[in-house]
């Protein structure tokens, strides 16, 4: 009865779409756990290419159960417009449950998320914008709406006028915006509620009983390790818990019933939006990258910043997340380079270190220190077994897997759903 959790490694954008979508025929339910419609991930079906924001990416496995659960923060016009782009490309969403727990995000937690960065000017964070932040703030403020609360239009009213009375000062007096009305907020709530209803549930509970019977439960990450409110590179995070304990306070589901961790991870390193990024590129090597690995965002269609793979980056989401297996992804990317770098540590001011440091300022000054390897030319793409890659392409990912502390159980080298190698099962008891 395995409890597999899946988490990105880096910075995001590492592929975790797709690794859910290669599991998607065997597991039963496919649970997102934290973040909200910030997360774009992409799965790759034949021809068609979905990019999925809000919903988990299980939507798109046929008998799976997408879940929604208490962590996650959920706009309800995005979770509506998404469902329906889904229907009208024949795709059956009637399975998908809602934690009442999970907190909404609501117009004016939109507005704050951009007056906010406009305020902040260069020191902003880059938020995709969605209202993730705020949403999350007003949770552990105690003043956020639950899905519950849109089934009761007394108390929907009554914490509305909660969550909008400091806000509302902070908009007119502060950011020099207009004040937003009870009303209208209600208004804009309430038409949600009759298509909502049917969808939510004590989401715990059935992931519960799922265990118990037996089911396969896929809980399933939205951004990375180091984006992670605590674990990654605050202030430049996002407002979750992106790491494998974030599966367990995020859906109710308690730690004992967790078998494995898997780990996704680009064969290089992006980001998108502010903050440092030690093996960052500015040269034609990192507009290679951007290029040919396609690293445009899906939420924001950002141009992702690119660099080399991060080591040190791979050892802390092994020991941070309790990985047990690696999916590496994008290998195929590096295809033609003569000599392929990879961080092994860093220098931060004439210090050596082989761990993440956690001061914020020594991450700041990190310089990376490079180990080079082989590259390869041949094509990989077609490549279905290990043997079937070139010996440096198989060296690289030796000296990944050594390097991490963590084996590789699947190597990604293109980004169609059977563009992959498989190398360990990735479903298995712990
Ligand atoms: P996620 O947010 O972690 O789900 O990842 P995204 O979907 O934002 O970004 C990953 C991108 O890489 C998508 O465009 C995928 O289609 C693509 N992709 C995933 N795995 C591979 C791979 O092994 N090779 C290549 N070339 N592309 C991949
Ligand atoms: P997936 O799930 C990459 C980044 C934003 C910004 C920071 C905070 O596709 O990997 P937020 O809107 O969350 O308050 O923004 O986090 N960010 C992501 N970067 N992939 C994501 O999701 C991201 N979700 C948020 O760019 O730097
Ligand atoms: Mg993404």
């Amino acid at each position: 009865m395995p409890g597999v959790v899946l988490v990105g490694a880096q910075w995001g954008d590492e592929g975790k779409g797709k690794a859910t979508d290669l599991l998607g025929s065997r597991v039963d339910y496919v649970v997102k756990f934290n973040g909200g419609n910030n997360a774009g991930h992409t799965v790759v079906i034949d021809d068609e290419k979905y990019a999925l924001h809000l919903l988990p990416s299980g939507i798109l496995s046929p008998g799976v159960v997408p879940v929604i659960a208490n962590g996650v923060v959920v706009d309800i016009e995005v979770l509506f417009q998404e469902l329906d782009a889904l229907i009208e490309r024949g795709v059956d969403v009637s399975r998908l449950l809602v934690s009442g727990s999970a907190h909404i995000i609501a117009p004016y937690h939109r507005t704050i998320d951009k007056v906010t960065e406009r305020f902040l000017g260069k020191r902003r964070i880059g938020t995709t914008g969605r209202g993730i932040g705020p949403s999350y703030a007003d949770k552990i403020n105690r003043v956020g709406i639950r899905m519950w609360d849109l089934f009761d239009e007394k108390i929907l009213r009554a914490k509305i006028e909660g969550s909008l009375d400091q806000k509302n000062h902070l908009l007119v007096k502060v950011y020099n915006r207009r004040a937003i009305t009870v009303d209208e907020t209600l208004d804009e709530l309430l038409q949600y509620a009759d298509r909502l209803r049917p969808m939510v549930t004590d989401t715990a509970v059935e992931l519960d009983k799922a265990i118990q019977a037996g089911k396969t439960v896929l809980f399933e990450a939205g951004q990375a390790t180091m984006l992670d409110i605590d674990h990654g590179t605050y202030p430049f995070v996002t407002s979750s818990s992106a790491t494998a304990g974030g599966a367990v306070t995020g859906s109710g589901v308690g730690p004992t019933r967790i078998d494995s961790v898997i780990g996704v991870i680009k064969a290089y390193t992006t980001r998108v939006g502010e903050g440092p990024f030690p093996t960052e590129l500015f040269d034609d090597k990192g507009e290679f990258l951007r290029k040919t690995g396609g690293e445009y965002g899906v939420t924001t269609g950002r141009a992702r910043r690119t660099g080399w793979y991060d080591a040190v980056i791979a050892r802390y989401a092994t020991r941070i997340n309790g990985l047990t297996d690696i999916v590496l992804t994008k290998l195929d990317v590096l295809t033609g380079m003569e000599k392929v770098p990879v961080c092994v540590a860093y220098d931060v001011d004439g210090v050596r270190y082989d761990e993440m440091p956690t001061d914020q300022t020594a991450f700041h000054h990190a310089k990376p220190i490079y180990e080079e390897l082989d590259g390869w030319w041949e094509d990989i793409s077609k490549a279905r077994a290990f043997e079937d890659l070139p010996p440096n392409a198989q060296a690289y990912v030796k000296t990944l897997e050594e390097m991490s502390g963590t084996r590789i159980s699947a190597i990604g080298v293109g980004p169609k759903r059977d563009e992959i190698i498989p190398v360990h099962d990735l479903i298995h008891p712990r």
